[in-house]
């Protein structure tokens, strides 16, 4: 019985993948596994599911720490950033938050597990709450009428996790998330992005059109993050 459950599932699996039935025929389940994998995928071209991150990244990456290091040598305190990828850690809010910086941050994750860990932060401390929110979402569901303007912008993920469930449920596209956010970025404000980043060679011609399409002006790099200015 149990085996016979499995197997129906790896059928189902492997059928939705695109996979034949042969096991199927084997074990007389044709029928049924075509039309479960028939409205399977009818339901996820007309429900798709959202896009979300299924994973727990407690590792603080090179890319937040960096930014952090920048603005302490910029002296930069008391700004506003939107900070794509909050990580499970939540470094960048909770450094930001700290009394000697005091730098307001909106973070974004697509990992439940995530926001999970975000909520018992600032629920065991709610001076970080003050200073910074996350919220669960997607990058590429932003709602311009739903942000303030910012200070300093990060995108060290941009082109790394959309997909075509990202597509299915118009999802904004790499560009359009990154002029969006450059919307609001405020004159003279900063966007960064990340060299490192496994998505960096799909990045960049995005951010050469990118270029083009928005004031903004390449001031250098700091290890690996890559630093942009908006028109003053
Ligand atoms: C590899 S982790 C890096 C986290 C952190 N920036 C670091 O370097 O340690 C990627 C982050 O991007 C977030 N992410 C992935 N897809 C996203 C999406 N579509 N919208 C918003 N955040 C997303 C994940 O939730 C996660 O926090």
């Amino acid at each position: 019985m149990f085996e016979n459950w499995l197997s129906r599932r790896h059928l189902l699996a492997h059928t939705l993948a695109g996979g034949g039935v042969a096991g199927a025929t084997y074990l007389g389940l044709t029928h049924e596994v075509h039309a479960e994998a028939r409205s399977k995928k009818t339901e996820q071209a007309t429900n798709p599911k959202l896009n979300t991150y299924d994973d727990n990244w407690v590792t603080r990456g090179e890319c937040d720490i960096e930014l952090v290091e920048w603005l302490d040598q910029q002296r930069i305190t008391d700004a506003s950033v939107y900070h794509f990828g909050t990580g499970g850690h939540h470094y960048v809010g909770t450094e930001c938050a700290k009394p000697a910086r005091r730098i307001s941050v909106l973070g974004i994750t697509a990992s439940p597990q995530e926001y999970q860990n975000y909520v018992r932060l600032v629920t065991r401390r709610p001076e970080v709450l003050r200073y910074y929110n996350a919220v669960f979402g997607d990058i590429y569901l932003l709602n311009e009428k739903l942000l303030p303007s910012f200070d300093l912008v990060t995108l060290f993920h941009i082109c790394e996790f959309r997909g075509p469930q990202t597509d299915a449920y118009g999802g904004m596209t790499d560009l359009a998330v990154t002029n969006l956010l450059t919307d609001k970025t405020r004159p003279g404000g900063y966007i960064f992005f990340y060299t490192s980043s496994f998505a960096f060679d799909k990045a960049k011609p995005v951010i050469a059109q990118w270029e083009k399409e928005r004031p903004v002006e390449r001031i250098g790099d700091y290890k690996s993050i890559l630093v942009y200015r908006k028109a003053a």
